[in-house]
């Protein structure tokens, strides 16, 4: 099994640099999508003591619904549009929100989550979904987690054909 990054001896990039590594062996093309995204959930959350909860919201329809995610229970439809989550994934672009309270419209699945990061996962400028990382800490997530989300989730496009999952 992975290792987890050491939660206490490194910074964060030394432990995103061991993750684009390990997730580069952690996908499988070979395997169910589901696999691979539920497995990439578990090893953000437990390389990261900041996150508190991880996980996928992937289009269907018109709206993100719940996909493989760690952490407590959780929305499970999110109109596109709404929250953080429905504001990247209308914008396709990444959004970091220092303090969830000063984010109109922030959708509280957890009330103990302070700061969130969204990273829109697109095939080819067309949504899939999203990618959503919460922290009970303000201000958890910066531009050196935006830049090796955004890496990770090229990696996921890279080696799954994400276009043919289905809920
Ligand atoms: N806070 C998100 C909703 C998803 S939960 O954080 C898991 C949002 O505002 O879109």
């Amino acid at each position: 099994m992975l290792q987890a990054a050491s939660n206490s001896l490194q910074t964060d990039e030394d432990k995103y640099s061991l993750l684009l590594t390990q997730t580069e062996s952690l996908i499988s093309p070979l395997e169910p999508i589901i696999s691979s995204l539920s497995n990439f959930t578990a090893l953000l959350k437990q390389s990261f003591q900041k996150v508190s909860w991880v996980g996928f919201y992937i289009l269907k329809d018109d709206s993100l619904f719940l996909g493989p995610f760690q952490g407590k229970v959780a929305c499970t439809e999110i109109k596109i549009g709404s929250g953080v989550c429905g504001t990247s994934a209308e914008k396709k672009e990444t959004i970091i929100v220092p303090d969830v309270d000063k984010f109109p419209g922030h959708i509280a699945c957890d009330d103990g989550s302070r700061s969130e990061i969204v990273v829109p996962v697109l095939i080819k400028d067309k949504l899939f979904g999203v990618l959503d990382l919460d922290s009970y800490t303000e201000s958890a997530f910066d531009e050196v987690d935006k830049k090796f989300l955004e890496k990770l989730v090229a990696i996921l496009n890279s080696k799954l054909n994400l276009s043919t999952f289905h809920f």
